[in-house]
């Protein structure tokens, strides 16, 4: 691919434009790109159609890049060679970043706005990653409500981050974002880090589920979807959208992240509650 790519820029310098060579060149580009999708989804069903094709294509390229591979097709042989680069690969695409109590007003909102307005509490954190979201909606719930009423789903496509979501342990700059009175009463210090306590640990049930392919849980009155559906195609999240109102209860809460907002929620049988705060219809 990079042989290819270095004539492509010779070309581009010394051909005039609009030239039959440059375009079968970024033919040839395109459909490597292609056939590399249709493998990766053999090998982990991540459909990557359904994701920004230039974001992503971008950082397959820097990552293969960064590996000092030469095309594609190497690094297909090398991703199915090895299991702990595959799982690394997909850590890479999949983007884990998230941090406790992530987007402050949302929180505020929730204590304010959308907590008594809920008389049961089954929440689906969607794109959990390493689980600071499922457990940070926990500690909020378990302010008001006692945690024998409270189940909290939280899945992702990425078993890695399930595995480390689900010991629950994280380091003294993960932690830093969990307001003080809730870090005292919440986390124990362990030798390796700071542990979620049993009670909160309790409250929180991890699964891998991937929102592009899998079906989706029923009966939610409230679900957390933020910062992962900026990556899909806009018939992908579309789908989503609708998929989640069937998961809610009528009246039911949809979080979405600050830069996701959902433009036509009406037609789709949602009310806005806030800035990229929904509600699912009283029908
Ligand atoms: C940026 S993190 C967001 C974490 C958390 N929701 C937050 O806002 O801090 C995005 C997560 O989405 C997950 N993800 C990516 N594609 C997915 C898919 N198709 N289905 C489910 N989760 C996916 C990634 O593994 C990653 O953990």
């Amino acid at each position: 691919m990079f042989e290819k790519s270095a004539t492509f820029v010779a070309l581009f310098f010394t051909l005039p434009y609009p030239c039959p060579q440059l375009v079968t060149l970024s033919i040839l580009l395109k459909m490597d790109y292609e056939w590399f999708k249709a493998e990766i989804y053999t090998l982990t069903g991540i459909d990557l159609n359904l994701y920004k094709e230039k974001q992503m294509k971008r950082r397959i390229e820097n990552y293969i890049s960064m590996h000092r591979l030469g095309d594609y097709k190497e690094f297909r042989n090398l991703l199915v060679r090895d299991a702990g680069k595959l799982a690394q690969f997909l850590d890479y695409i999949t983007i884990n970043v998230t941090e406790f109590f992530r987007t402050p007003e949302h929180w505020q909102q929730l204590e304010e706005l959308v907590l008594p307005r809920m008389q049961s509490y089954n929440v689906w954190s969607c794109a959990c990653s390493t689980g600071e979201e499922a457990y940070s909606i926990a500690m909020s719930l378990a302010e008001h409500i006692s945690t024998e009423n409270i189940h909290v789903l939280a899945t992702d496509v990425d078993e890695r981050v399930l595995a480390i979501a689900r010991k629950g342990i994280y380091s003294e700059n993960a932690i830093e974002t969990v307001p003080e009175k809730y870090r005292t009463k919440y986390f124990e210090r362990t030798h390796d880090g700071y542990k979620v306590c049993k009670e909160i640990l309790q409250c929180v049930e991890f699964r891998k589920l991937n929102l592009l392919a899998d079906e989706f849980p029923k009966d939610q009155d409230l679900i957390l979807c933020r910062n992962i559906l900026i990556y899909f195609v806009n018939e992908a999240k579309v789908e989503i959208y609708a998929s989640f109102l069937k998961s809610l209860k009528p009246g039911g809460f949809l979080f979405t992240g600050h830069t996701e907002q959902m433009i036509h929620y009406k037609e789709m049988g949602y009310c806005r509650l806030a800035k990229s705060i929904y509600y699912r219809y009283y029908r």
